[in-house]
């Protein structure tokens, strides 16, 4: 795959290339299941396709919109949670630069915290905002709740043309309650397809405003993903294709009881890719009692701190590494005459190079320390590149749940918190689980 490259040498003592060629024909009838269709979950399959199904006369529409954001609004708060906001944060931080933070777009809905919610409000006082809200039922209680506060914090001093105009709904095409109320109050709005689900729905309205609206390349972005959905599609051999390699292996991994698996970026710009990359594989996996439990850290940063436990610890732990092979900007390390630190040996070595044999240093030692580990290399930081990681990590998820035998694409599990919490907030129809709760405590 043009931009992204797999290596997986140091997975040599556990997974072998024989180990994975092995797997070919499993993995050779979960990839036609996918492409027709026939798999478990098969009606939320949507994202399979979706890089070339974006029409672009959607395209147009969002970016006709992030244009109206930035010429008119200092700010557009984008309501959502999960699948509703994990993409549009990965992508962003991953192409900003952290310290001129691209406030354009801040967050709410993915919490339920009173000073968060204050802190917002209070920030955007005297500043003019849009707000994205997004959530695909349009019944989720976070992004609800912040839509209320946001809007009386906004209509005041607003006519109702006004106030309607700024709102934006990314939502479902008929159902649910913020269909009900875009319908009513008039709200422009985006559909978000009935066959993707919120973990893959990325490269849909959900990811692409926000995307847009932070000045990002969205086509970009699609293209990265289009190639890579091309890729995928024309190579479908486990050692050919490194998204099947990778969920080819993770699944062997699985199988000798590496059950946990750290998604280990070296930059802090991926740190929300890890978010992202967490819920799409806790979501998708962790299901009918399998699957492997995803973590992830930053190094160097987490070396400082995680890295004990990963060299040391419970040995049920493999490694997949993010690194980026061309930063934008060198910075080499200065000579200093007296060497009071010690440090000279790095002098006039770009930062990179260092980041990078600390890369090596860090998975030689965790493969001594019987953590296997695999490395995804990105070329950049673009749209483009990150287009092919988010679809990477999609077909690879689709591919290693469908092999464990579990349906990738829903998520059951999800419930049974959200039905305690109406319970015990009262909600009607919940009266029953409500006596059965108080009853235990
Ligand atoms: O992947 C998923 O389906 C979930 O994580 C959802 O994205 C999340 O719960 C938000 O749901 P909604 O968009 O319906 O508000």
């Amino acid at each position: 795959m043009k931009n992204l490259k797999l290596d997986i040498e140091l997975l040599k003592d556990h997974v072998s290339q024989k180990d994975l060629k092995d797997l070919q024909s499993s993995v050779t009838s979960v990839n036609k299941s996918i492409y027709d269709k026939t798999c478990a979950g098969n009606d939320f399959l949507g994202w399979v396709d979706l890089p070339d199904n974006v029409s672009q006369k959607e395209v147009v529409d969002i970016k006709n919109i992030a244009k109206e954001i930035n010429d008119n609004a200092d700010h557009v708060i984008c309501i959502g949670i999960g699948g509703s906001y994990l993409g549009a944060r990965a992508t962003i931080d991953f192409l900003s630069n952290p310290l001129t933070t691209n406030n354009k777009v801040l967050y709410l809905g993915h919490n339920l915290s009173a000073d968060y919610m204050n802190d917002l409000i209070a920030f955007i006082q005297n500043k003019q905002c849009y707000v994205n809200v997004i959530s695909k039922s349009g019944t989720t209680t976070e992004p609800g709740v912040a839509f209320r506060v946001l809007v009386n914090a906004l209509k005041a001093g607003l006519s109702k043309d006004e106030f309607s105009k700024r709102v934006i709904a990314t939502t479902d095409q008929s159902k649910g309650a913020l269909r009900k109320m875009a319908d009513a109050e008039g709200f422009r709005s985006f559909v978000i397809p009935d066959d993707v689900g919120g973990r893959f729905s990325v490269l849909t309205p959900v990811g692409l405003l926000p995307i847009a609206a932070a000045g990002f390349d969205i086509d970009a972005l699609l293209a990265g993903a289009k190639d890579a959905a091309a890729f995928c599609k024309n190579t479908q051999d486990v050692l050919g294709n490194p998204v099947l390699t990778y969920a080819a292996a993770r699944y062997l991994l699985y199988k000798s009881g590496k059950t946990i698996e750290v998604l280990s970026a070296f930059d802090p710009s991926l740190q929300y890719v890890g978010e992202w990359w967490k819920q799409l594989y806790g979501e998708s996996e962790g299901k009918d009692g399998k699957g492997i439990f995803p973590a992830s850290t930053v190094f160097t940063t987490d070396l400082h701190s995680m890295g004990q436990y990963i060299q040391d610890g419970k040995r049920n732990l493999f490694e997949t590494f993010l690194t980026i092979e061309n930063m934008r900007t060198k910075i080499a390390v200065p000579k200093v005459e007296e060497n009071l630190d010690g440090m000279n040996f790095l002098a006039g070595m770009d930062l990179s190079d260092v980041n990078h044999q600390a890369y090596r240093g860090t998975a030689l030692a965790h493969a001594a320390g019987n953590v296997p580990n695999m490395n995804i290399s990105l070329a950049d930081r673009t749209e483009y590149t990150l287009g092919q990681l988010f679809y990477f990590f999609e077909f690879a998820v689709a591919v290693s749940g469908l092999l464990l035998k579990i349906n990738p694409f829903d998520q059951p599990g999800v419930e049974a918190y959200k039905q305690n919490m109406f319970a015990l907030l009262g909600k009607p129809g919940f009266e029953d689980r409500r006596k059965e709760l108080l009853g235990q405590s």
